[in-house]
């Protein structure tokens, strides 16, 4: 871990920037102080090459396949640990002791019921709306119900602020799903654990018993568990971007919310399980395939590839046994569209084409089907993506904001429009 340094020649000059070292993972050329040396701009769109920030959270290496929160393999966290284990993690840096655990549950639990005029702002939306449109909306509006943690220089406020994100999204997720089928709200019952009460709230009807079946609870948490931060993506850098001009910490979940929606970041899974729906037989594959080879379709597999990881995205191993045990303890022992991922699955992973673009199957390709099995409508699955992520932004936000050498985010641009010219009256033009 020496910091060394690289060397610039540029119009005729060097210029030298520091080379900073990360605890693992790629070297960083801090060229923080390249526009005041140079009068030079980068150029970098998506941002393939660039650290946008300095963080201590989550660490991925896509080529080898590996993803930390704090060091901790996510396999064993989703094995051995559960949600909101992860989540004092991701917010405190470190696995809570026994008595931290119960106190941590406790703060959460005691935030899971929303305001209750904010069951009247869901009437406000179509039934038919996507649930996604209900979520940035309500999320958004939580900063017009709890302004006394709005105050983001208040260490205090940030952490009510984050822990009332972490227990008010699953109520909020399931409002918008009894909304959108018409059944009425079911209130939190904070004796369930997390995914339980979560599922309960959502699966539960006032004429009658439910039972979480603590399979499927089990498979849910784990479900959460795998969603729950993945460092600096789109959606993670767009509360980060947000939050960097002093925007409430609710605001800019919901500016998270807007950016995951999009199909190439968390509206994959349902773009998945609509593709395999669509592929609906494994005869159909090879159609589908050649198609998604094709430079001319802009037919894409969905659930497969990613930006970071050319390799096998950790996630999906454990989605997949997931899938298989919720399938098993539900007694489904064929559904066509298991046999479609499956056989989909062995063929790109043996396809030159999918080989010599590193794509693999990603933490979508197998979460639909988990979900549906679970009783989801497609519609929800970014929702409980959404609702998993919460912790990873409010992490990373609150990172942000504790971070003293923090400034407003403001990327620069290569401008190739007009250069300056005189206004033409419209009669002259
Ligand atoms: N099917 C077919 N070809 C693909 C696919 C795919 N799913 N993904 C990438 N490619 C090809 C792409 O056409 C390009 O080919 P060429 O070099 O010949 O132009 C090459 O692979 C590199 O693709 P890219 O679009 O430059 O890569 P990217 O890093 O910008 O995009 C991605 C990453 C995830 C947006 C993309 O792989 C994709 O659209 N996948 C399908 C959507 C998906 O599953 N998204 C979920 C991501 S995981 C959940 C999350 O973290 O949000």
């Amino acid at each position: 871990m020496t910091d060394s340094t690289a060397k610039l020649e540029f119009r005729g000059q060097t210029h030298e920037f520091k080379v900073r070292a990360g605890t693992v993972g790629p070297d960083v050329i801090d060229i923080a102080s390249l526009y005041a040396t140079t009068g030079a701009f980068t150029y970098d769109p998506g941002f393939t090459s660039t650290a946008s920030c300095e963080s201590e959270i989550t660490f991925i290496d896509g080529d080898a396949g590996i993803l930390l929160h704090r060091g901790y393999p996510i396999d064993q966290l989703a094995e051995h640990g559960d949600f909101l284990e992860v989540c004092y993690l991701l917010l405190y840096g470190e696995l809570p002791t026994k008595a931290q655990k119960d106190d941590f549950d406790h703060r959460v639990t005691r935030h899971t019921m929303v305001h209750e005029q904010m069951s009247r702002f869901f009437t406000g939306f179509r039934r038919d709306a996507h649930p996604m449109a209900v979520m940035c909306g309500v999320v958004g509006a939580l900063s017009a119900f709890y302004h006394d943690s709005t105050d983001i220089s208040d260490p205090h406020q940030r952490m009510v602020a984050s822990i009332r994100l972490i227990a008010k999204m699953p109520t909020i997720a399931a409002m918008a799903y009894k909304y959108h089928i018409g059944q009425p709200f079911v209130y939190p019952k904070n004796e369930l654990n997390f995914a339980a009460n979560f599922l309960h709230m959502c699966f539960a009807v006032p004429c009658e018993e439910y039972k979480v079946n603590p399979v499927l609870a089990r498979a849910m948490e784990r479900i959460f568990i795998l969603h729950a931060d993945h460092e600096q993506n789109a959606s993670t850098s767009t509360v980060r971007l947000a939050g960097s001009s002093g925007a409430n910490p609710f605001a800019c979940i919901a500016a998270g919310i807007a950016c995951l929606w999009g199909p190439a970041h968390g509206g994959a899974n349902e773009a998945a399980l609509n593709m395999l729906s669509e592929i609906g037989h494994v005869d159909r594959i090879p159609e589908f395939v050649a198609r998604a080879k094709d430079k001319n379709d802009p037919f894409r597999l969905m659930g497969f590839g990613h930006r970071v990881y050319k390799n096998y995205d950790p996630r999906a191993k454990i989605m997949q046994k997931t899938t298989h045990e919720v399938l098993g303890e539900l007694g489904i022992k064929d559904d066509p569209m298991l046999d479609v991922a499956m056989e989909l699955e062995r063929i790109a992973l043996t396809d030159e084409y999918f080989i010599e673009k590193k794509l693999y199957p990603n933490i979508d390709f197998y979460s639909g089907i988990t979900l549906k099995a679970l009783g989801f409508p497609t519609t929800m699955f970014t929702v409980l993506f959404a609702l998993a992520r919460t912790v990873g932004w409010i992490a990373q936000w609150k990172e942000m904001i504790e971070d003293p050498r923090q400034k407003i985010g403001r990327p620069r641009q290569l401008y190739t429009g007009a250069a300056e010219r005189d206004y033409l009256p419209i009669a002259k033009r």
